[in-house]
Formats: structure tokens, C-alpha cells, sequence
């Protein structure tokens, strides 16, 4: 039966035109707004190449050269390559491409670092931080005693003398670096000073700015941590899964058994093969341009909205993030999300530090700029992006919008149309 009628020809159009008509709505809608969520980028077609093909067929457990089933030479080829590569691109010893995403790396890790119980230092989620680093609601939370670091409530940056004060009197099991929302450089040098100081394990996660890492305009963690994980989805510019680095190989054996079969099962093979190509990509000289275009292009962004009067967070951007304080335009998150979508500017409510735990009360607006200078977006068109941002924020703060939103909806689909994707 699954082998007649044209199961192996027929196109989802054809079988099944529900989904096929979401996945052709969802090329417009990516094609038509400017993509400013900061966790996500645009991946290469050699990348969707990869995520497409039947490679996914293949079951495979444990690592290349020693697999629980046969048949499996051409996925050690690539997995081969991708730990290869990583290594190459993050100078480090060790590398394991099998984590499914940046939380069960991050568990894969705690596996390793930490028991039940243990106490954690880490980042607090108002201020940036990620739940997979002991929020309550994740199950590291659960399974850790949580204690947070937060930033200065003036400067928005991390303060390590206080995080140095906080691990003496905490005594932490481990200290974890790294957030979602935190649009500055971490000084990892430091964190690793202060986690050896307490006698503490040391991770650090760097799942928003590994690209920016791997471009050489961030410092990198490797030599300063015991792990560092991260995701190869956001500034990577590559597949949804996550890595797991380590400056030598010293954490070797006990980090392979805590990925497989500590926190995982099978291999995302078809994922492999895409982190594979990522991470070649991102081995090629004009990956560093592209990184040095996001840091550009992202202080471009933030000046913008500050000669608007908005408030950014810590008063600009090392990364590719810039956070926004809607309090004094009388929005909260939720409504700037809404209303930037109203012009075909997607982004996402986010908390600001010390905000409300209430998502709805939150008065934060987290903007990235990854996917938008993947498409070819430079400074003139971040200033442009900029300013319609801060002239919508404004009107809607003073009651009509409908104009500004008119006019930016106008001058979104223009730049989408001098940059196409997907061609
Ligand atoms: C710092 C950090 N760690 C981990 C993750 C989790 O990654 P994933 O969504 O792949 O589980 C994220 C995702 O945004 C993140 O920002």
C-alpha cells in the first residue's frame, strides 16, 4: 500500500494541501515582514538541503565509529565532520553536535556538573537569563537550588563585583554565564575567575551569540569555562539543536554518555547533516563579515531608537540584541509587539530587568537584528527600520498610529522587496 499511489513521488501539495497551504503561507509571511525576533536567523538552502533530505530515515544511537545499528557510515562521515568543524571554529577540543536543542544541552551539562540539590548561580530571567538555567518552571528548577545574579537597575550591566560578592556568600555548586536577553559582552575571563574562586563549575552558555563568537566580535567562553553550550539556531545561522564545547578533551567520555544515553536517545540525523553545513559555512571568511555587519548593524538600530526617546537597555548594544524600556511611551511589550506587527515588523515582548514575572505587564520589546542583515540589511536600512519603529512607538503613545502604521507598512514591504529570500 505505502509504496503504490505515489508515496515516494507524490509532493505535499498533492497528499496533503492543509499543511502544504500553512508551509507556502508561511514563504509569504517571512518573505513580506522584517523578521526582528532576536533568537532567529535565516538559514543557507545548502542548510534546508540538508534538513530535507532522507538522511532522516537513518536511526542511529551513540557515536561515529561506535553505533548501536548498521548502516550508518554516511552519517559518521557527517557527524564526523560537524565535531570537526566546530572544533576548528570554536578552537576548543571537544565537541558534541548531538544535543537536540540548547535546553537539553544545558541538561546534558547539569548531568555533568551538578546533583539534585546542588546550588546554582545564574543569571536571573528578568535581567536576560534563559529558564533551562533554573527557573522554577523548568525542570532544572526543580531538580537545583536557584539563586540569580541581576544587573545594575541604572546601568543594565552585570555587575561582577556583586556576582563575585553573591558567589562568596552563595558558595554555588556552579555559576552559569550566558541569557536571551542580555544585549552586552559578558566578560567570561572574569565569570571564570569568580567560579574558581568559590570552587564552583563553570558553564557558560552562549546560545545567542555563538555566531558572533565564531565571527571573532565576541570574546569567547572556551578557554575561561569548564563547558559551553549553545545553540547552532540563532546568530549560528544554522538548524534548531544545540552543541556542546569544551576547551580539551579532558570532559570527553563523561560528556558523550551524558548526551547519549544520559539526556538522549537517537540521532536527529537530517539535523546533523544541517549543523554540519552551518558550521562549514560559518568556517568561510565572509561568516566574520556577516558578524561584524550584525554589531553594526544593531548599534545602528539601538542610536535610532534612542534619538526617538526610547529607552534601550544599558544605552545601546555589544550583540545583536537591543532591549527596549516602553515605560515612559505608556505601552507595555504586548502592545508594541502588536502594533510593530501591524507594519510587518515581527519581535517579541520581553521582560526589562526587575520587571513584573506577569508576561502581560511586561514593558519590555526585545529586537535582533541576525535575520534581517542575513537578508542584506546595512546600517541605511537599520536607520530607516529605526526610525519607523520609533515614529510608530510614538504615535501610538499619543493615541492614532494608524497613519504611522500606513506609512511604515509601505516602507517594510518596499525593503522586502529590494530584499528577497528564497528566490
Ligand atoms: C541562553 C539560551 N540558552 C538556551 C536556549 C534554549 O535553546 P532551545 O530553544 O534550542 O532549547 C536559549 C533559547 O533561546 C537561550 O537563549
Amino acid at each position: 500500500m505505502a509504496t503504490t499511489n505515489g508515496y515516494f513521488t507524490r509532493s505535499i501539495a498533492d497528499t496533503d494541501p492543509t499543511v502544504a497551504d500553512a508551509l507556502t503561507a508561511e514563504v509569504g509571511r517571512q518573505s513580506n515582514q522584517i523578521e526582528l525576533i532576536a533568537s532567529e536567523n535565516l538559514v543557507s538552502r545548502a542548510v534546508m538541503d540538508a534538513l530535507g533530505h532522507i538522511i532522516t530515515n537513518k536511526t542511529l544511537e551513540g557515536y561515529p565509529g561506535n553505533r548501536f545499528h548498521g548502516g550508518g557510515e554516511n552519517v559518521d562521515t557527517i557527524e564526523q565532520l560537524a565535531i570537526d568543524r566546530a572544533r576548528e571554529l570554536f578552537q576548543c577540543g571537544y565537541a558534541n553536535v548531538q544535543p537536540h536543542s540548547g535546553t537539553q544541552a544545558n541538561l546534558a551539562a547539569f548531568l555533568r556538573l551538578v546533583s539534585p540539590g546542588d546550588r546554582l548561580l545564574s543569571l536571573d530571567l528578568a535581567a536576560g537569563g534563559h529558564l533551562s538555567h533554573g527557573a522554577r518552571a523548568n525542570l532544572s528548577g526543580r531538580w537545583f537550588e536557584t539563586h540569580h545574579y541581576t544587573v545594575g537597575r541604572e546601568t543594565g550591566l552585570i555587575d561582577y563585583d556583586e556576582v563575585q560578592r553573591q558567589a562568596e556568600q552563595v558558595r554555588p555548586h556552579l555559576l552559569i554565564a550566558g541569557g536571551s536577553a542580555y544585549p552586552r559582552e559578558i566578560d567570561f575571563k572574569r565569570m571564570g575567575e569568580i567560579a574558581r574562586s568559590v570552587d564552583a563549575k563553570f558553564l557558560a552558555d552562549m546560545a545567542h551569540i555563538a555566531g558572533l563568537v565564531a565571527g571573532g566580535v565576541h570574546p569567547s567562553p572556551i578557554p575561561h569555562a569548564d563547558i559551553v553550550t549553545c545553540t547552532t539556531t540563532k546568530t549560528l545561522r544554522g538548524p534548531r539543536g544545540g552543541v556542546i564545547l569544551a576547551r580539551d578533551e579532558a570532559w570527553s567520555k563523561k560528556l558523550q554518555s551524558a548526551v547519549f544515553p544520559g539526556a538522549q536517545g537517537s540521532l536527529h540525523t537530517q539535523v546533523l547533516a544541517g549543523k554540519a553545513v552551518c558550521l562549514g559555512e560559518a568556517l568561510q571568511p565572509e561568516f566574520k563579515a556577516y558578524a561584524r555587519q550584525i554589531q553594526a548593524n544593531a548599534r545602528v538600530l539601538a542610536r535610532m531608537l534612542a534619538e526617538h526617546a526610547i529607552k534601550v537597555i544599558s544605552g545601546g548594544t555589544d550583540t545583536h540584541i537591543v532591549l527596549l524600556d516602553l515605560t515612559a511611551t505608556g505601552l507595555n511589550g504586548q502592545q508594541a509587539q502588536e502594533l510593530l506587527a501591524q507594519a510587518n515588523i515581527t519581535s517579541n515582548k520581553n521582560p526589562i530587568p526587575f520587571d513584573s514575572p506577569k508576561p502581560a505587564e511586561w514593558v519590555g520589546l526585545r529586537l535582533g537584528v541576525s535575520a534581517a542583515t542575513t537578508r542584506g540589511f546595512m546600517e541605511a536600512e537599520f536607520e530607516v527600520l529605526g526610525a519607523l519603529i520609533g515614529q510608530l512607538i510614538a504615535a501610538q503613545s499619543k493615541g492614532d498610529a494608524q497613519g504611522a502604521v500606513e506609512g511604515a507598512k509601505t516602507r517594510v514591504a518596499s525593503l522586502c522587496q529590494q530584499f528577497p529570500i528564497y528566490s
